[in-house]
């Protein structure tokens, strides 16, 4: 299939919007920017749409997927009900990057929830997203549009490298602006859960409901579990998301043990992902930036990009030092340590 490359900015936004919209219409894939990452967009009520994302993803198809919907009012005919935590998650983060999960309605097909009773959905702040939301006129079904275990795409060349050929269209609107991919709440039982942490933080969210649980197996102890801590678990055993190609070890601990860690366990083709204050540091090995521990955001904004700049410099192994626990921190580190399967050293 030949992969139409638009530019939507500027003059041509809304013609080129226009145009996407009317592919996913006609029940092709289009990929879109989001604040948060690239999307892979298709109909959200066609199950055959939904089929084709799985398939150009290459995703188990009992993962579900996120609605994308343009308009609040797009909301109601997809869900039972609205509880009350819910609007009021709405009422302040939306349009923006947070997924809330309700229980489904029968409008929206096994094919799309990944056969579960309850569906995903988010209105996006983005300009572009906006937009084509808007125009498509139906609940825009898109996972991050990544082949499924890669990082996921912050700029319209991540998602062509991954999805030319396998969609009809990629719209282009230039870089994302956050970087990592929303905050997912279950608003589903009588507390709030947290599934997947994001840019929009637990702080920030209990201000306006109270109390929100954390799924234990989106945390720090929940991802490492499954591991050793200190030891590289057996390959088959370890699970990777946002996975460059080479190993990805983190390195934690007081920050002079973890330079010397890194150093001591360079050559010429490791790569090292760090920060700006610490880049002189480090002499061998590829040495990449991801941000400053001054604004953890460029981190977060920069993180996925970086992972897969490594797999083009085709280093063999990945240090990355690690990143702290708070605000933006929680999914940075979410992030990272599924990026490495778990790998961390603990010094
Ligand atoms: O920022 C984002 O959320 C991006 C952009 C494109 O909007 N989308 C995204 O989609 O990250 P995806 O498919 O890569 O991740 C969606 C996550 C998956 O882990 C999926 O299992 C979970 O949301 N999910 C979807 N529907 C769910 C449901 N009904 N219950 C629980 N988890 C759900
Ligand atoms: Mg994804």
């Amino acid at each position: 299939m030949k992969t139409e490359i638009i530019k939507a900015s500027g003059k041509d936004l809304k013609k080129a919007v226009r145009k996407a919209a009317g592919l996913i219409r006609k029940g092709e894939l289009v990929a879109f920017p989001t604040e948060t990452v690239y999307g892979l967009g298709g109909n959200g009520l066609d199950a055959e749409a939904s089929k084709k994302i799985y398939a150009a993803k290459g995703r188990p198809s009992d993962n579900p997927l996120i609605l994308h919907i343009g308009d609040a009012t797009q909301l109601g005919p997809l869900v039972k009900d609205v509880p009350e935590t819910a609007a009021k998650l709405m009422d302040s983060f939306w349009p923006g990057p947070l997924t809330l999960v309700f229980r489904k309605s029968e409008l929206v097909p096994a094919e799309t929830s990944g056969g579960l009773d309850t569906v995903a959905v988010r209105m996006p702040s983005d300009p572009v997203a906006n937009a084509f939301l808007r125009a498509c006129k139906v609940p825009v079904a898109a996972p991050s549009a990544n082949l499924s275990g890669r990082p996921s795409p912050t700029k319209a060349a991540h998602v062509i490298e991954d999805m030319e050929g396998r969609i009809a269209c990629i719209l282009d609107g230039g870089d994302v602006p956050i970087g990592v991919e929303s905050t997912i709440v279950d608003c589903t039982g009588s507390v709030p859960v947290l599934l997947r942490p994001g840019f929009i933080t637990l702080a920030e969210m209990e201000t306006v409901v109270g109390r929100i649980d954390t799924d234990p197996a989106v945390t720090r102890e929940g991802i490492l579990s499954r591991t050793e801590v200190g030891k590289p678990k057996a390959p088959g055993m370890k699970y990777r998301h946002y996975a460059p190609k080479a190993p990805l070890t983190v390195v934690s601990g007081e920050y002079g043990k973890v330079r010397d860690y890194i150093i001591e366990h360079t050559d010429s083709d490791t790569g090292i992902l760090t920060v700006d204050e610490h880049i002189r540091d480090f002499r061998e090995g590829y040495v990449l930036s991801a941000g400053t521990i001054a604004d953890p955001n460029t981190i977060a904004h920069n993180l996925f990009s970086v992972l897969r700049a490594f797999d083009v410099l085709g280093v063999k192994a990945i240090f990355s030092e690690d990143f702290t626990d708070i605000d933006i921190g929680t999914a940075i580190m979410n992030r990272l340590l599924k990026a490495a399967g778990g790998h961390i050293v603990s010094l």
